[in-house]
């Protein structure tokens, strides 16, 4: 039985909470958060204790592994904190604010010799994984473009610390990474970015919206789409290569098209009715079969980083007008260098 604390109640600490409860093997030991009423809340909800001193929850015998759901800025602190207690961590998006402090994160956790798994969940998300898995088996040929766009009501008008980027990274680094991570996976680093962002209008805080072309390593040239002046959420994906075309859009009963010349194509029909699992449900599960199975998770610290390093420079962009080469991250046998990383299409062991 792992036995795991959820830091953080608020309403991805709440998914986790849930997620994990209804995990075989897994029990909600604790919730922890500087909000004790929240704490106690949540904690009731799972069957699990409560309490506001963070710091002692970690230390704890009975919690073998923390879920990290604090605001970003927050992030390091706890994650470090729960490494040097020993536990292992899976941290929400993004990782962190910076490079540094994500590199201090991994390093935190090397150190104790704890794993590190960090929440890039579209990538369990159904289409997303299927996409992926289809563009593993070459279903469109040689991708050329693709189109992702990701936009949603703007988050600080109910939690005020994502309006203020010195918490949340703003914009890019808290939203548009969704859609970062997802290329990076399927299309190994970017080479060069350039992006427009309106963050800098008289609006912004309440209204922002950017966007990104990005040229990967392989040639395959994205274009990014974030917003975050939207009502309501809504998300979609063009992936063309030489040989057709898939096709997600969120507000399409047909969850996955594709479209080949000279024939009909097909429709995918990817489960999302409420019956089906969550990707966050899919998510902790991975995280508990690789911390039980010692296999890589699709989604380590590492990989954050290097996702974070994107959306930093997709933001410095955005900032100086200027195309940027993004920061390269030590991933696994050696330095990422643009131009020259190794794709990383892993499939989803879940
Ligand atoms: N993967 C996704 O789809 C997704 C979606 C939304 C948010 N997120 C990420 O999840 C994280 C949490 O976001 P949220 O929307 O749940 O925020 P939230 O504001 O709803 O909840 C944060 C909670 O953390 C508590 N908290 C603050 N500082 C703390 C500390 N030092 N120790 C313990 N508790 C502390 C707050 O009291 C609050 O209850 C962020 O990093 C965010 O980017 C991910």
């Amino acid at each position: 039985m792992m036995r795991v604390a959820i830091v953080g109640a608020g309403s991805l600490g709440s998914v986790h909470a849930r997620a994990a409860a209804s995990l075989p093997g897994v029990r909600v030991s604790w919730v922890a958060d500087i909000d004790r009423e929240r704490a106690a809340d949540l904690a009731g909800q799972v069957g699990a204790s409560a309490s506001a001193d963070v710091g002692g929850v970690l230390g704890r015998d009975d919690v073998d592994a923390v879920v990290v759901a604090v605001p970003t800025d927050r992030h390091r602190e706890v994650v470090e904190l729960a490494a040097e207690s020993g536990k292992h961590v899976f941290c929400e998006k993004p990782l962190a604010l910076t490079l540094p402090g994500a590199r201090a994160m991994i390093a935190a956790c090397d150190r104790a010799g704890v794993r590190l798994m960090a929440g890039q969940v579209v990538r369990f998300f159904p289409e997303y994984a299927r996409i992926g898995a289809l563009l593993r088996e070459g279903a469109v040929g040689r991708v050329a473009t693709v189109r992702a766009r990701r936009l949603n009501v703007h988050p600080g008008s109910h939690r005020s610390w994502y309006a203020d980027p010195a918490r949340s990274g703003g914009l890019i680094v808290d939203l548009m990474i969704h859609d970062l991570d997802t290329l990076r996976w399927y299309f190994g680093e970017a080479e060069r970015v350039m992006a427009h962002d309106l963050s800098t209008r008289p609006s912004a805080g309440t209204l922002d919206y950017a966007v990104a072309t990005i040229r990967f390593r392989g040639g395959e040239v994205g274009h990014v789409e974030a917003s975050w002046a939207h009502q309501g959420f809504r998300t979609s994906i063009e992936v063309a290569g030489d040989a057709g075309l898939l096709r997600h859009d969120s507000q399409e009963g047909i969850s996955l098209r594709t479209e080949r010349p000279g024939s009909k194509g097909g429709d995918y029909l990817v489960p999302i009715s409420p019956a089906e699992e969550s990707p966050y449900r899919a998510e902790l599960r991975h995280f508990f079969d690789r911390l039980a199975d010692g296999e890589p998770f699709l989604t380590p610290g590492e990989e954050a980083a290097a996702s974070l390093a994107l959306a930093l420079a997709v933001r410095d962009s955005a900032r100086t007008g200027q195309p940027i080469v993004p920061e390269s991250i030590v991933l696994g046998d050696g330095p990422v260098v643009p131009g020259a990383g190794a794709g990383s299409l892993a499939e989803v062991t879940a």
